[in-house]
C-alpha cells in the first residue's frame, strides 16, 4: 500500500507497458497510480478495476489539468511521445515516457531543456539498464575485471511477430516513427552503449531492409523490418567527460 506522501502518478496509454508500470508503481512505497487515461473505454474500465486509480480520463489534456498529479507515465503510440511529454513538462509534471522518446534529436534536446529549466525529472523507458544482469555486468566492467571493453556486438531478433498484432500501428511510419530500429534496436544499442560507458558517437553506417510487407493485408507497412549498423565512438563520454 502506498503511503500518503507517495508520488501521485498519472498513466496515459493502458496497454501491456501501462499495466507493467502500474504494477510497479502500486507495488512500491514511492508512488501510487492516481489517474489513468486511454481512449479505449474497455481498457479504461478493466484497468481501473485492477489498479484502482482515483480518477479516469479519456483526454490526456484533461488529466494534465489535475494539479494533484505530480508525474506522468506515457505509454501511448510512439508519435504521441514527444507532444505529450512536452505538454506534461509544460504543465509542471515529471515524465517517464516509453521508448522511443522522440522522433528526432532536436525534439529530444527540447525535452531535455524543458525538464532542466523547470527542475523536473524526465526519463525514457530503458528498463534493461536496471536489470540485475546489466547492473552486475556494469559493476564487473567498472572494476576492470573484464579488461578493456573496446568492441561490442549487440542484437535483438523478435521471434513473436509484430507487437500488438499485424493490424496495429507498429507497421505505420506516421504512428510508429520507424520500425525495428526504434522499437528493438533502441534497447539493444542502449545495452551495449551503457555498458561501454556511453561513448560519444563519431560515425554511423547502417542498412535497413523491408522484407515482410506482403504479410500485411489492407494495411500500411512502410517501416523497416530489419537493420544492421556499425557505430564508432570516441573515448569521450556522451556528457563530455572522459571515459
Ligand atoms: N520499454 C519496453 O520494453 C516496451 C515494451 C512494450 C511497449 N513499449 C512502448 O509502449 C508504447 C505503447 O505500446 P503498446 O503495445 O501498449 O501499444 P497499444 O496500442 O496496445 O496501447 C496504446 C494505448 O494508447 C491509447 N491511446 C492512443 N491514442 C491515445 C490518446 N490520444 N489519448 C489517450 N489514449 C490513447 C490506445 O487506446 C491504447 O490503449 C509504445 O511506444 C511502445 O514502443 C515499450
Amino acid at each position: 500500500m502506498a503511503s500518503s506522501s507517495s508520488i501521485r502518478v498519472g498513466i496515459a496509454g493502458l496497454g501491456w507497458p501501462g499495466e507493467r508500470h502500474a504494477e510497479a508503481i502500486n507495488g512500491s512505497t514511492l508512488g501510487t497510480v492516481y489517474s489513468v487515461c486511454d481512449l479505449n473505454a474497455e481498457r479504461l474500465k478493466a484497468f481501473a478495476a485492477t489498479f484502482g486509480p482515483k480518477h479516469i480520463f479519456t483526454s490526456f489534456d484533461e488529466m494534465l489539468m489535475d494539479q494533484d498529479v505530480e508525474a506522468i507515465v506515457i505509454c501511448l503510440p510512439n508519435s504521441l511521445h514527444y507532444p505529450c511529454s512536452l505538454k506534461a513538462l509544460e504543465a509542471g509534471k515529471h515524465v517517464l515516457c516509453e521508448k522511443p522518446p522522440t522522433m528526432n534529436a532536436a525534439q529530444m534536446r527540447t525535452l531535455h531543456d524543458q525538464a532542466q529549466r523547470r527542475g523536473l525529472l524526465y526519463y525514457f523507458g530503458r528498463q534493461m539498464r536496471f536489470s540485475p544482469a546489466m547492473q552486475t555486468a556494469k559493476r564487473l566492467i567498472a572494476e576492470r575485471r573484464l579488461g578493456e571493453i573496446y568492441f561490442a556486438e549487440t542484437m535483438w531478433i523478435r521471434s513473436r511477430g509484430t507487437p500488438i498484432g499485424l493490424d496495429g500501428w507498429f507497421t505505420e511510419r506516421s504512428k510508429a516513427g520507424g520500425g525495428v530500429v526504434i522499437d528493438l534496436g533502441i534497447h539493444a544499442i542502449d545495452a551495449a552503449w551503457y555498458l561501454m560507458g556511453t561513448p560519444q558517437p563519431r560515425a554511423v553506417s547502417a542498412q535497413t531492409y523491408q522484407k515482410f510487407p506482403q504479410l500485411v493485408k489492407n494495411k500500411t507497412f512502410d517501416v523497416e523490418d530489419n537493420a544492421t549498423r556499425l557505430l564508432r565512438g570516441s573515448r569521450r563520454k556522451f556528457d563530455g567527460t572522459q571515459n
